[in-house]
Parts: C-alpha cells; sequence; structure tokens
C-alpha cells in the first residue's frame, strides 16, 4: 500500500464523506483526500478521536455519530450536508469485524453485530444520504477492496473518476 503523495492532481472541487474516518483505512483516506484539496467530512463514534483528527487535518469537518444507529442518520447526512454544502461522493467504510473464523463456529451475536453495522448500517446511511443529496456516489471500501491491491492513488483515482 502506498501514502498519499502531495503532489498529486487537486481534487479541490470534491466533497466527500467517509465513514469511520478516524482509524485505519478511513482515517488514511481522509488524509489522502485532504492532502489533494477535496472537502472532507468524516463520522465516527468516540468524540475524542473524532477531534483528534479534525486537529490534526485543520478544514475537515468531524462528526461524532454511530451508523448503526438507524434514527441518527438523518442528522448526520443533514450535518454532513451543511458542512460540506452539498456531497459528490459517500464513502461506506466503517466496519466491524467481531469475529474471524468458520462461519459454524460464529455466535448468533457476533454475527447479527457484523450485519448491523457492515451491511444494514451503509445501506441505511447510503439511503439517509440520498434523500439529502439527489445524486452523488456511493463507495463501499470493504468490498472495492477484495480481492484487488488497491494503492490510496487508486481509491482517489476511482472517486474522482
Ligand atoms: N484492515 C484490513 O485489513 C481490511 C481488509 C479488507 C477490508 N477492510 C475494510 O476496510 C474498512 C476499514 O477497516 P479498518 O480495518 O481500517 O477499520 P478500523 O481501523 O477498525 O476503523 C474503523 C473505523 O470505523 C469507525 N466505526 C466503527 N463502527 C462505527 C459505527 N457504527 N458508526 C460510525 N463509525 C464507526 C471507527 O471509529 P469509532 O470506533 O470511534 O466509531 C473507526 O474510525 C472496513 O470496511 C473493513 O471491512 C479492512
Amino acid at each position: 500500500m502506498t501514502t498519499p503523495s502531495s503532489s498529486s492532481s487537486t481534487l479541490s472541487p470534491l466533497r466527500v464523506a467517509v465513514t469511520g474516518g478516524t482509524s485505519g483505512l478511513g482515517l488514511a483516506l481522509v488524509r489522502a483526500l485532504h492532502a489533494r484539496g477535496a472537502q472532507v467530512a468524516f463520522v465516527a463514534r468516540d468524540a475524542r478521536r473524532v477531534q483528534r483528527v479534525a486537529d490534526e487535518l485543520p478544514g475537515t469537518h468531524g462528526i461524532v455519530g454511530d451508523i448503526a444507529d438507524k434514527l441518527d442518520t438523518h442528522r448526520l447526512a443533514l450535518q454532513i450536508n451543511a458542512a460540506l454544502g452539498g456531497l459528490d461522493v459517500l464513502v461506506n467504510n466503517a466496519a466491524t469485524n467481531p469475529y474471524a473464523g468458520p462461519l459454524i463456529d460464529a455466535d448468533v451475536g457476533r454475527f447479527d453485530k457484523t450485519v448491523q453495522i457492515n451491511l444494514r448500517a451503509g445501506l441505511t446511511f447510503a439511503t439517509a444520504a440520498a434523500l439529502v443529496w439527489a445524486a452523488g456516489r456511493v463507495f463501499r471500501v470493504g468490498l472495492l477492496m477484495q480481492g484487488k491491491t488497491a494503492t490510496f492513488g487508486q481509491m482517489v483515482r476511482w472517486l474522482s473518476a
């Protein structure tokens, strides 16, 4: 995996929201988009980590929220809309992996949590976002990455294509 280069092409008109932007791939993507001049909002549950990332990347919009909370998704969509003045790209990145191993050994609680956050929450959030933004692109990081070796340069190019 490569790290972003600030000399790459600019994404300045692009407004992007990234769920789970405070850690791992989401944070790396937020940093890469910020370095290329995109307008970025990101969502995560831990308020202190959200603040830390927003402080590290001035101009980004950190929003505290739980995408798995069906009743809160519209508030999050509206807050992103207010922060960016619209949206071009939604990256459904936030996910959880409470269990790894044979499916037959997975307990129902962990299975339900995985489906709730990794599948249902992404769909609910995208639907809420679609009600606020008439058009846009939606990416799912887990699927985007599956079976591919993607550099951040490639991800950013896909986002801006
Ligand atoms: N890491 C890998 O090797 C790998 C491989 C293939 C695919 N992926 C996929 O890449 C994506 C990111 O994985 P990662 O390993 O980078 O994740 P990570 O480091 O565990 O980060 C997860 C991020 O999502 C946020 N988050 C989790 N649940 C949330 C919720 N309900 N609402 C809002 N935010 C939430 C977390 O912040 P809070 O906890 O503060 O909410 C954090 O910012 C996932 O979709 C994963 O399936 C990862």
